[in-house]
């Protein structure tokens, strides 16, 4: 058995600030000892108290300085994408047909899919993130190398083939059939593996026929613990698309409704666009948005209703989209959510999205028994930040009164400079300085 303890500040949440109130929702300790017993949470406090009970013989690793962060949970990405971001000139359908689909295509060659996965696990690294909602390519190789790749470097992560039969490129269709026992194969090889789970991934409801949807639901119908990873409401002519292809059903989230996709362990990438009726339904059925700030800003797609979707109890995390999105910074996308609040006219206190970057993103997968904070017991992922790491931030945090100024400058200003180290399961996966 093995025990660390890492000295330095540490910040965590312990719940939503939406509910708790800010002051409630989190813990900060700005001499504080963190304690690592085989890859989880043995203890957290401050660091004169905790190290006088604990054996001398305890291995300290000095950090003052720096500030250890739960590891950042990213609820909508797609690794296929890594390659294509900053795609000029598009909004989505168009960025789809244009950029998206022909990149894809690449990936019935694993090899090209294996390279992809490396470089997409090496960015969610360097920025800090330790878990993912992950979308594949429809080929079912693309996503036995993406868990392969997050086996090896023992990260707890979500992914899933997509499943795509209609308007789209021959070469990046499956079929009702197809998509069902190419799912199902994954989902008996890597779900609930160590560390990894499956989503069923139908990639939105225009490339998705009726029959493909059913079979979503048949599969979740057959194992209730798998993830459901899909796109909704995002883009004005995308949502008039749906209107058109699925006259019967009420509303976009009702298409997939009627075919029992919106349950607990759903996740629904954008919901930029949804009524409060839509927001309803997923509060009560326990499924979860995605809130991809860069991605609506980058796409055009618009400006999310967080404080709407929030308030009517719907569980939101953050998502980078790449490659819509424009960072892997989850640092840097928490920045870019408080401008579009501003938009809005509403306030973004820093508290709360880095509530949502990390235990709020945990809950709205149903992991916040494992992952999101420094809990005893829990898996110990954490993100070492060097909030002095430009000369910029460092002469900013001196005109910092407290944490929150800190931590909201660290999401202005700060990217994956910031991130010195990554550990997953209490091992260092990553350091900025080799
Ligand atoms: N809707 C359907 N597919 C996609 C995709 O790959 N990215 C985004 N942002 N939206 C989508
Ligand atoms: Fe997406």
């Amino acid at each position: 058995s093995s025990r660390e303890a890492y000295r330095a500040s540490v910040l965590h949440s312990i719940g939503n600030p939406t509910h708790m109130g800010i002051e409630n929702s989190f813990q900060y300790f700005e001499d504080g000892l963190l304690v690592i017993k085989d890859g989880h949470i043995e203890a957290l406090g401050h660091y004169r108290e905790l190290s006088e009970q604990l054996p001398t013989s305890l291995n300290v690793i000095d950090l003052r300085g720096q500030l250890i962060l739960p590891g950042f949970i990213d609820t909508h990405i797609h690794y296929p994408q890594t390659r294509i971001i900053g795609a000029y000139g598009d909004q989505l359908l168009d960025w789809l047909n244009n950029y998206t689909f022909p990149e894809e295509m690449r990936f019935s060659d694993v090899d090209y899919a294996s390279e992809v996965a490396i470089e997409f696990f090496d960015q969610l690294l360097m920025n800090g993130t330790t878990t993912a909602l992950v979308f594949g390519t429809v080929h079912p190789e693309s996503v036995d190398v993406f868990f392969q790749e997050a086996e090896k470097r023992n990260l707890r992560m979500i992914g899933g083939k997509v499943l795509m039969d209609r308007h789209a490129p021959e070469a990046l269709s499956d079929t009702p059939e197809t998509g069902y026992q190419d799912s199902k194969n994954l989902i008996e090889k890597w779900h609930n593996k160590g560390r990894l789970h499956y989503a069923v991934t139908p990639r939105f409801a225009p490339t998705c026929s009726d029959e493909q949807l059913a079979m979503a639901g048949k599969l979740l119908a057959e194992y209730p613990d798998v993830y459901l990873h899909t796109h909704l409401s995002e883009n004005k002519q995308e949502i008039a698309w749906v209107k058109e292809l699925f006259p019967e059903s009420k509303n976009y989230l009702d298409v997939y409704d009627q075919h029992g996709l919106v349950k607990p362990r759903a996740v629904f990438a954008h919901g930029v666009h949804l009524c409060d009726e839509q927001c309803h339904r997923m509060a009560e059925a326990g499924a979860a948005v995605a809130f991809c700030p860069t991605s609506n800003l980058f796409l055009g797609s618009g400006l999310f209703p967080l404080e709407k979707v929030e308030k009517i109890g719907v569980r939101v995390g953050i998502g980078t989209d790449i490659g819509a999105g424009t960072t892997f910074s989850m640092i840097h996308t928490m920045g870019e959510a408080y401008k579009v609040m501003q938009m809005q006219s509403c306030k973004l206190h820093p508290i709360k999205s880095l509530y949502q970057a990390t235990l709020g993103g945990a809950e709205a997968l149903y992991l916040s028994d494992k992952i999101g904070n420094f809990i005893p017991g829990k898996e110990a992922d954490f993100v070492v930040i060097d909030p002095e790491a430009t000369e910029l931030m460092k002469t900013r945090m001196e005109h910092c009164k407290n944490i929150e100024e800190k931590l909201f400058v660290l999401t202005t200003l700060g990217d994956d400079r910031a991130v010195s180290q990554t550990y997953s399961l209490g091992r260092r996966v990553y350091s900025r300085d080799n």
